[in-house]
C-alpha cells in the first residue's frame, strides 16, 4: 500500500471482529514501532501487547463507569479486539540530556514530556502498518493511567501514555473530516496565509 493510501485511508476502528491477529502479522506491526525516529535514537517507547480476555476486561474499567465518568467510546474495542497494545514509556530519556553537567536536566522549555511525541510517532507507525495489513486500530488517551499502570505492574519510572485496540475492523466508519491546508499552514511568519503552492 502506498504510504499516502495509507495515512489517508485510515480510519479509527472501534467495533472488532473476533478472527486473532497471526503472529506473523503481530511482529510486522511491533517491527513497525521499531522503526520509529525518536530524541536522539533513544526509543523510550515500551509496549504491552495484552491477549487474555480477563486483563482487558480491567483495562476497559479503566476507562471509565466504574469510577463514576461516562465510558470511553472505545472501551467495548478494548474488551472485544483481539489484541491490545498499551503504549507507554520509560521516563528520563526522551527531551533530557543523558550526559555531561547537565545530564538528567529537560533540555529544551517542553521540559521531560518529549516521550509522549516520540511514542505517538512509534504508535502511528504502527497504526499505519496495520491499516496496511487490513488490520483496524484506534488511539485511546482517555482513561485513569494510574489504575492501568496498576492492572498491568508498570514502574513508576514508565509512564502508560496510550491504549491501542488492534484487530480485523468489524465497521468501515465514516471519514471525520479534516481543515483545509490553508487553515493551518502559514508562511514566513505566524498567522500569514498567503498560499505559495
Ligand atoms: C491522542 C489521541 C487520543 C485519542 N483518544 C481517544 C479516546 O480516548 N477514545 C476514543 O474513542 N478515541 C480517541 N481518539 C481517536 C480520535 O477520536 C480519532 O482519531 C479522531 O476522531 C479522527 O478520526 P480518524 O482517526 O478516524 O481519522 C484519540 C486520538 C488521538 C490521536
Amino acid at each position: 500500500m502506498e504510504v499516502m493510501d495509507a495515512i489517508k485511508g485510515r480510519r479509527a476502528i472501534r467495533r472488532y471482529l473476533p478472527d486473532p491477529v497471526s503472529p506473523e502479522a503481530l511482529s510486522i506491526l511491533l517491527e513497525a514501532a521499531r522503526w520509529a525516529p525518536s530524541w536522539g535514537n533513544s526509543q523510550c517507547w515500551r509496549l504491552l501487547v495484552v491477549r487474555d480476555r480477563g486483563v482487558k476486561g480491567r483495562l476497559a474499567e479503566a476507562m471509565g463507569s466504574t469510577a463514576g465518568r461516562r465510558e470511553n467510546r472505545s472501551a467495548q474495542a478494548v474488551r472485544e479486539a483481539p489484541v491490545v497494545i498499551v503504549g507507554c514509556a520509560q521516563l528520563g530519556l526522551s527531551g533530557m540530556f543523558r550526559g555531561g553537567q547537565r545530564k538528567g536536566q529537560a533540555a529544551t522549555d517542553k521540559g521531560p514530556y518529549w516521550y509522549m511525541f516520540d511514542l505517538a510517532l512509534a504508535m502511528q507507525n504502527l497504526t499505519l502498518a496495520a491499516h496496511s495489513l487490513g488490520l483496524g486500530t484506534v488511539h485511546v488517551g482517555m482513561f485513569d493511567s494510574a489504575q492501568v499502570a496498576q492492572v498491568l505492574n508498570v514502574p513508576d519510572d514508565v509512564s502508560v501514555v496510550e491504549i491501542m485496540p488492534l484487530g480485523y475492523p468489524a465497521e468501515n466508519p465514516e471519514t471525520r473530516p479534516r481543515q483545509p491546508v490553508a487553515e493551518f499552514v502559514f508562511y514566513d511568519g505566524y498567522g500569514e496565509p498567503r498560499s505559495q503552492l
